[in-house]
């Protein structure tokens, strides 16, 4: 009876908790949808919808009352091509839902996703040279162009997802050229070619037609190298880091924590690591919410600040009543 002491009562329990995860560090994501006009669940994601952009409001109402602290916005286009032009449109659909996010008074933090996966007829997160590669330097225009189209429209900070070399450089390069010096950049920075994005790809009809992300994403057995693709990030100029996916990668969130204490972290609780809870919730082998927010606060404990998940809602809901 020593180290039980303290477990004896909730109280006593709470007194003594190491670590706790506020709804204002939660992120949640948001597919905007150019091609349906009523909210659509994503089958394999149960409670996450595509909303047509005359709908955000719903969304806003709900992450306003759960005070989440951002959303990320995710755009389903109507139209894609070879070099995703509706990425940078500036009435792309990311775009327009920025600005009806603006319009409807939402009073978090806007955030947006710069890739061309969704935008793009072939499904890459960058152009396609002849031989299929991926290119590096003529995708950093087109994520430039892109990042600065959302700041024109109004997101608070953008984020690079397409895990090309540089382009966290050429973004801020851009939008300090285009008069944005106050936009932030979170930075996918240890981005793994990982098997846990698979929903996703069928919530944001992002998949590649052809190949994989191997080339640009990083390998999931590596580590050190995660460290630097942040010293990169950080040298170029990302506010924010991140590491994604985060089950699989707690200890590149360790590692990442403690080799950049300066910088607020992120972590990325992927749709796959979401449909595996809601599965399992579903078929009553696992207690949703307890393991929900065994999860958020293990990411905390592993060092990261911010969390962006597609349980948000929800998580928010339940936290605000958490000792
Ligand atoms: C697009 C992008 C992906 C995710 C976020 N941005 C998919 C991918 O890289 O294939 C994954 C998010 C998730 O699985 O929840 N670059
Ligand atoms: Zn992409």
């Amino acid at each position: 009876m020593r180290l039980r002491r303290l477990r004896r009562t909730p109280a006593l329990r709470s007194l003594v908790r190491e670590h706790r995860i506020h709804p204002r560090n939660l992120i949640l994501p948001v597919f905007i949808t150019e091609i349906e006009d009523d909210p659509t669940e994503v089958a394999s994601m149960p409670g996450v919808f595509r909303w047509p952009v005359n709908r955000l409001e719903k969304v806003v109402e709900a992450a306003t009352a759960a005070r989440v602290g951002a959303l990320l916005l995710f755009g389903i286009p109507a139209d894609k091509d070879a070099v995703g032009t509706q990425a940078s449109a500036p009435d792309g659909i990311v775009q327009r839902g920025v600005r009806e996010l603006r319009r409807v008074g939402f009073d978090g933090v806007v955030i947006t996703d710069v890739c061309l996966c969704e935008y793009t007829e072939h499904g890459h997160c960058g152009l396609v040279g002849k031989d299929g590669t991926i290119l590096n330097d003529p995708t950093l225009e087109r994520l430039a162009d892109t990042a600065v189209s959302q700041a024109r429209a109004g997101a608070d900070i953008v984020a690079p997802s397409a895990m090309m070399d540089g382009q966290v450089a050429a973004i801020r390069d851009a939008l300090d050229e285009d008069g944005f010096q106050d936009v932030a950049i979170l930075s996918y920075s240890a981005k793994y070619a990982s098997s846990y994005y698979g929903p996703f790809r069928d919530a944001a009809d992002g998949a590649p037609r052809f190949g994989d992300r191997k080339s640009h994403q990083m390998d999931p057995p590596n580590d050190r190298e995660a460290m630097l693709e942040h010293e990169e990030d950080v040298a170029e100029g990302a506010d924010i880091l991140m590491v994604k996916p985060g089950l699989a990668y707690l200890d590149v969130l360790r590692r990442t924590r403690e080799e950049f204490p300066y910088h607020p972290l992120a972590v990325y609780n992927v749709s796959g690591e979401y449909s595996m809870v809601k599965a399992a919730a579903e078929r009553g082998w696992i207690d949703e919410r307890s393991v929900v927010l065994e999860t958020l606060v293990g990411f905390r404990r592993a060092g990261a600040d911010l969390v962006i998940t597609y349980h948000a809602l929800d998580a928010a809901a339940w936290l605000s009543d958490q000792d």
